[in-house]
């Protein structure tokens, strides 16, 4: 077919995946006993909220993330509300952002009333790009949401440096990055706090719902312990308005377990991505696709293989005619949802946020992903393209 991307090729139906896009079944079958074991402690305590399995599960992420303190809390969205409502962050405020996310990141801000400013991504990285915060700082911004999106860390220094020397906020959201580095430090450790996910398609993924706020300030974690639990420290005593937004222990033992082959996971999600590139680069699609770039001094954790391609919404027909699942992570920036339409934006402010969500494409991306299943991905993309090996 040349090299013409098949711009004629029928509709097809969509026929069943030849494997799923993440495979959630293989993972659980490799930790089996030691899930159920966890499962059978918490059933035999009968404690079912907070606790020591959370306790320990704090722990044992602060050690991993390199902070002197973590705070279990419901879901990944709530570390970021919680760390915004620690911070007294509200009415009247301004929080910089990336448009390219998922929408709790700037939904946490606007729920406190927060005014949400958008600052567009580096295309290469799809990170927020540092170079346009300063810009974007005024007299009102009381803290920046960088987020380490796919697992890859944004480039913090000179945002950290920005938000230093003003005495502004750093709240990382972390949600998609738990072990990635940025000059071989833990992503969750730079800023004031690292909000974290444990939704189950994260690197570390619950049984449910499920988040944790990272943070070496001893007293913000203090006040954040209270306002996860209606703003308690004892019982019938609410000393500040809070939520309730506890981590269960169910959740806390389960993820206990799981946070024991993290490391392994994240090396086998590295291992794919690059089988992935080298596949790329046999059938010379590195250069026609944009392959997820992976700067030396971050250690990406590829919560996504995410490629960028013009032809996008053909490919990904053409793929699903053949089998093979993938998903677009965001279809459509924040600027321009609904929810946010309040915020004044148009359509073009955002042109790298605009171009990435017409352009991106994630492929499977998981340890357990056998290599002809990424042989498959490739060939079809590569038959798509009309390129022979
Ligand atoms: C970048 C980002 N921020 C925040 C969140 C919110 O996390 P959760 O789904 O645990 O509320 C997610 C996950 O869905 C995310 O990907």
């Amino acid at each position: 077919m040349g090299s013409n991307p098949q711009s004629s090729a029928k509709p097809r139906e969509a026929v069943e995946a030849l494997f799923p896009f993440l495979d959630l079944q293989a993972q659980f079958d490799g930790i089996r006993d030691e899930v159920m074991a966890a499962v059978s402690r918490v059933m035999a305590s009968q404690q079912f909220i907070l606790g020591p399995e959370v306790e320990s599960f704090e722990n044992e992420v602060a050690a991993t993330v390199g902070t002197r303190a973590a705070v279990g809390c419901a879901s990944g969205s709530d570390a970021l509300l919680l760390s915004l409502l620690a911070l007294g962050i509200g009415r009247g405020d301004e929080v910089l952002t990336t448009p390219f996310t998922f929408v709790a990141t700037a939904g946490s801000a606007a729920r406190l009333g927060a005014r949400p400013v958008f600052v567009d991504i580096e295309p290469d990285t799809f990170n927020l790009n540092p170079h346009l915060v300063e810009a974007a700082i005024g007299s009102r911004t009381r803290a920046i949401v960088p987020v380490h999106l796919f697992g890859l860390a944004c480039d913090l220094d000179p945002i950290l440096n920005a938000a230093d020397t003003r005495g502004i906020s750093v709240i990382e959201d972390a949600a998609q990055a738990i072990g990635a580095l940025y000059h071989g430090k833990p992503v969750g450790s730079f800023g004031t706090t690292g909000c974290f996910s444990f939704y189950p398609s994260k690197n570390l993924g619950g049984a449910g719902d499920g988040g944790l706020i990272a943070t070496s300030d001893l007293k913000l974690a203090d006040r954040l312990r209270v306002l996860r639990d209606h703003g308690s420290r004892r019982k019938n005593s609410y000393e500040v308005m809070g939520i309730n937004s506890r981590l269960d222990a169910l959740q806390a033992a389960f993820l206990r377990a799981k946070l024991r082959h993290l490391q392994e996971w994240t090396d086998g999600r590295r291992r794919v991505a690059e089988r992935y590139r080298a596949l790329f680069a046999e059938f010379s699609l590195d250069q026609r696709l944009k392959l997820p770039r992976s700067p030396t001094h971050c250690l990406h954790v590829y919560n996504q293989f995410t490629i960028r391609s013009l032809e996008r919404d053909r490919l990904r027909e053409f793929l699903a005619g053949r089998g093979i699942p993938t998903e677009i992570y965001y279809p459509l920036p924040l600027h321009l949802q609904p929810a946010f339409a309040g915020l004044g934006y148009r359509a073009g402010q955002f042109p790298e946020a605009e171009a990435a969500s017409r352009e991106v494409l994630s492929l499977p991306v998981y340890p357990e992903l056998k290599e002809q299943h990424q042989v498959a991905v490739v060939r079809a993309i590569a038959d798509f393209y009309g390129v022979a090996r």
